[in-house]
């Protein structure tokens, strides 16, 4: 059986370090911590006198070796389950945990060319929209203290990093492309960058995870569901019937509108309730550099049809919409 090892020199830890000062002992959370999951990795510190207590906590991974789906136990930049399968950070930031046999997928990942356009689209505001009207859900959410939030398909890292920033709370971004994965953790390297096949068994241990976020990304319901805490959420956002259709009526030659959210919570049935819904849309005139970064963004972006229909185009007004469900898991 193979262990994935990607050799990379010393580094720190990039899990989030989180701090409390203790008076006199450990506090509560970090004993409820260590007895829930055994992830935490308390060090006393003095510091200003004070007595302190520092975590670095690990995230909540777990093996990828075919049934094993032990805990990854993170020492430095080195992830290891308790059968001895292990993993390392590469040098550029993220931990591969991609099996061989989990390679396939129905839509491999994104080229590094095509989250290169989603980073550059999203430095100049268009498809901001989702990742603030996610933000200001998050805001109103309750958070346990030791939350963990993932995100599958995490592509360039925008949404997760904006998601972890206002709710300062630790983040694992998973994503079957290794370029998105690099990308993502020389951006925000204090985060967890994951390169696994988010359409085979997550890797998280059962109930390791507060939010699960799929913007536009993978769907896995039962996975999802095994890996959520109770009381925890996922939020699903997919493209509403009116995304990018002017951009889509220009190449297909036909004006197609069609709303997956029925498909959607009927798929999650089996293990979600729906606890909310929200629509989100923006509206931006674009010259040819922005539409050809859209088209690239998406998979007929790779048409070289599709990229010739829009060369044509000096400028076109685009909207990007869509539908986002709150699910919660059934259980608990
Ligand atoms: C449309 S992009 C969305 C990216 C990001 N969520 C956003 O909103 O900007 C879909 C992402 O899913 C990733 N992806 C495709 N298949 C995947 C799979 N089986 N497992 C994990 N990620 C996958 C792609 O590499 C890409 O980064
Ligand atoms: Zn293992």
């Amino acid at each position: 059986m193979r262990r994935p090892r990607v050799r990379s020199p010393r580094r720190p830890a990039n899990f989030s370090s989180l701090e409390f000062f203790v008076l006199p002992s450990c506090p509560p959370t970090l004993q409820f911590q260590r007895r829930r999951s055994d992830l935490f990795c308390p060090q006393r510190i003095s510091h200003h006198g004070a007595s302190t207590c520092s975590l670095t906590a690990s995230p909540p991974l777990a093996c990828t070796v075919r049934d094993c789906g032990l805990a990854l136990i993170q020492r430095e930049r080195t992830f290891t389950c308790a059968r001895g399968h292990s993993y390392d950070r590469a040098r550029t930031g993220y931990i591969n945990l991609l099996q061989p046999q989990d390679r396939r997928s129905d839509r491999p990942g994104d080229s590094a060319a095509a989250v290169d356009a989603r980073a550059r689209l999203l430095a100049a505001g268009i498809g901001r929209a989702l990742i603030d009207d996610v933000d200001r859900w998050l805001l109103r959410t309750e958070f346990p203290s030791d939350a963990v939030i993932a995100d599958l398909g995490s592509g360039s890292g925008d949404a997760l990093a904006a998601c972890t920033a206002v709710r300062r709370i630790p983040g694992v971004g998973v994503d079957l492309s290794t370029a998105a994965a690099r990308l993502a953790a020389r951006r925000f390297p204090h985060l967890t960058w994951v390169v696994a096949n988010a359409d085979r068994r997550l890797p998280f241990i059962d109930h390791g995870l507060w939010v699960l976020l799929s913007l536009h990304g993978r769907r896995n319901p039962e996975e999802c569901a095994r890996v959520l805490m109770g009381g925890g959420m996922l939020l699903v956002a997919v493209p509403a019937a009116g995304d990018l259709v002017e951009l889509r009526t220009h190449v297909q030659g036909q004006r197609v509108e069609r709303s997956r959210v029925d498909m959607l919570v009927k798929e999650h049935q089996p293990f979600f309730k729906v606890v909310e819904r929200f629509s989100v849309r923006e509206q931006h005139t674009l010259g040819h550099a922005s539409l050809k970064d859209l088209l690239q963004s998406t998979y007929r972006g790779e048409r070289s049809s599709a990229q010739e229909q829009v060369a044509s185009l000096p400028t076109m007004r685009v909207t990007l919409a869509s539908d986002c469900v709150v699910f919660a898991p059934l259980r608990g």
